[in-house]
């Protein structure tokens, strides 16, 4: 299978593209297995640390002129110089006129010239912290007087994929007694699946939204307003039953929820980097204000790597410029993300928002229209899952798809299954990069006791190609600390990337247009009249049985 050149045209600083154009034909005819082999020192060469994380990015169709050539592109792109952005006042997302601030949620110490925001983020964790210790200790309590053992995240996009990750994933070190659970679809089922079992009187929600003007979010706090309202609470018990997170503090009190009841968010933190900020309420809930100050201090330690760390050393910036390798000169449109780890089950959703929301875009900075590709399509399931869904296309399909796999390493000794797990993960790092031939594919089937002549038909049949890149994300344990800089590095790596395409990584226009017409339409089913196009008035007609 050989990758052909991306949409590489006007790539921005043509001279080091160019090259990288010609090293990555030679590079595609690499085998990775060899440049192991070959060379002692690439394992050890390949790899980046920081924050207890270990990246290894030794099985990679990348020698290394074309490693050092991309380090170059960083360098020209002026990656890491911009990178003081994140920790600045400067209004990175120029199309907002905001800045991008999602590092001082979880600074240990206030940034110069931002001493006033920094204060502004530990007075609300501080009240945040309070409400969680109120409902931990059982000195707030509902309308009734019963102790809150149930928080309801509502909330969608940015407002329910990190907090709901994170939870998931830390489901280890849980608080007892309080069961935290999400809502984010319109759709009546989501709500209602959340609230079966669930006693009014005992149930806290979180009403999540940035903007308070997503309409899935306003629908479904209303929809829970009325269950409690039906549930014998009086409008002036609600109080007792309801938080919110919002910008805007307007939209909430309206809505009902005391001032008291209301935390901020600000304009320079995007949706889908929020989960630092009180949108993640329902994790501190969940596992109790100090854990959520690991989680913080986790993020903080690979902000502190990223922000000094040498191009060379980079994690985050190897990350992207491996996505701008395969994506811009090796064709890839796809990257996956494999945690082997069952906690780590949403760490792809989430990352799907992160990268795809912020780089998903078709015009630079100028507003103009770029002819090179920009951010992959990115997909992912848990390990061992996947091997028995999609992995028969990672190792016999016709794409390209570099794979990051996610390895938690420590207490193999705990476990058969933990220890299973890691030697599957490992397993299918290897099965993909050396693959098996036709003869290993004969022999194969002779040993398993199929007759010569049979065996020679079916060989081709399981031939896996092999020389098919991943890196490895490795950690010891799973921990608020170790899933913080996870979630951080990520963040990062989706921030050199989008430095290296000159596109703004931080406004999402592109959700606008739907959420329009979507209002139209909605209006179409109660009988507005209006008409659209043959395909959407067809559908409207069926919906409503004309
Ligand atoms: O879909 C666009 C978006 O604005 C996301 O960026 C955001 O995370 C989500 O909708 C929810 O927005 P809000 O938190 O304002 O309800």
């Amino acid at each position: 299978m050989t990758a052909t050149s991306a949409g590489t045209a006007d790539f921005p600083h043509p001279a080091i593209a160019g090259k990288l154009e010609a090293l990555a034909a030679r590079d595609r005819q690499a085998v990775i297995a060899s440049l192991l082999e070959q060379d002692s020192t690439r394992v050890d060469r390949f790899k980046a640390e920081a924050a207890g994380w270990r990246l290894d990015f030794s099985r990679h169709l990348l020698q290394d002129e074309s490693a050092a050539t991309l380090l170059e592109l960083a360098a020209d792109a002026r990656v890491l110089e911009d990178r003081d952005a994140l920790f600045s006042a400067s209004p990175l997302n120029h199309t907002e006129g905001r800045a991008v601030l999602h590092t001082l949620l979880r600074a240990q110490a206030p940034p110069p010239g931002l001493e006033r925001e920094y204060a502004e983020v530990a007075e609300c964790k501080s009240r945040m912290g309070q409400w969680v210790q109120r409902v931990h200790d059982g000195s707030h309590v509902g309308h009734r007087g019963q102790r809150i053992s149930t928080i309801v995240n509502i909330g969608i996009g940015g407002s329910d994929l990190g907090p709901r990750m994170v939870v998931e994933a830390l489901g280890g070190f849980r608080v007892p007694g309080i069961d935290v659970r999400f809502c984010a679809n319109v759709d009546p089922a989501d709500l209602n699946a959340v609230l079966t079992g669930l006693d009014p009187h005992s149930t806290l929600f979180i009403v999540c939204s940035k903007t308070l003007r997503t309409e899935e979010t306003l629908y479904n706090a209303r929809s829970a307003r009325q269950w409690m309202l039906d549930a014998g609470i009086p409008e002036d018990g609600l109080a007792q039953h309801f938080l919110a997170v919002s910008t805007n503090l307007e939209a909430a009190r309206e809505f009902g929820i005391p001032a008291a009841n209301i935390l901020p968010m600000w304009d320079w933190v995007g949706g889908r980097y929020s989960l630092w900020s009180a949108i993640g309420w329902s994790i501190a809930f969940a596992i109790g204000m100090p854990r959520f100050e690991e989680l913080l201090a986790g993020a903080d330690a690979m902000d502190q790597h990223f922000h000094s760390a040498e191009a060379r050393d980079n994690m985050p910036l190897w990350l992207s410029l491996l996505e701008i390798w395969y994506v811009n000169f090796m064709g890839a449109q796809v990257h996956a993300v494999i945690p082997y780890q069952q906690q780590l089950a949403r760490l792809p959703a989430f990352l799907q928002q992160l990268s795809m929301e912020s780089n998903g875009k078709s015009v630079n900075h100028s507003g103009q229209a770029l002819g090179y590709a920009t951010a992959p399509i990115l997909w992912g399931d848990v390990g061992t899952n996947g091997q028995h869904s999609f992995h028969q296309l990672l190792h016999q399909g016709t794409v390209l798809c570099p794979v990051d796999f996610v390895l938690i390493t420590g207490d193999t000794g705990a476990s058969e299954g933990k220890s299973r797990l890691l030697a599957n993960g490992l397993s299918q790092m290897r099965a993909l990069m050396l693959g098996r031939d036709l003869v290993a594919s004969q022999r194969s089937l002779t040993a398993r006791g199929t007759d010569a002549e049979r065996a020679a038909e079916l060989a081709p049949h399981l031939v896996i190609p092999g020389n098919r890149p991943s890196s490895t994300l490795s950690c010891e344990a799973l921990t608020p600390y170790s899933l913080g800089a996870l979630l951080a590095l990520y963040e990062h790596k989706t921030f050199c990337s989008g430095r290296i395409w000159q596109i703004n990584s931080f406004d999402q226009w592109g959700v606008e247009l739907g959420k329009e017409m979507g209002a139209e339409i909605f209006a179409a089913l109660d009988g507005s009249g209006q008409r659209f196009d043959p395909s959407t008035d067809a559908a409207l007609a069926g919906i409503r049985h004309d």
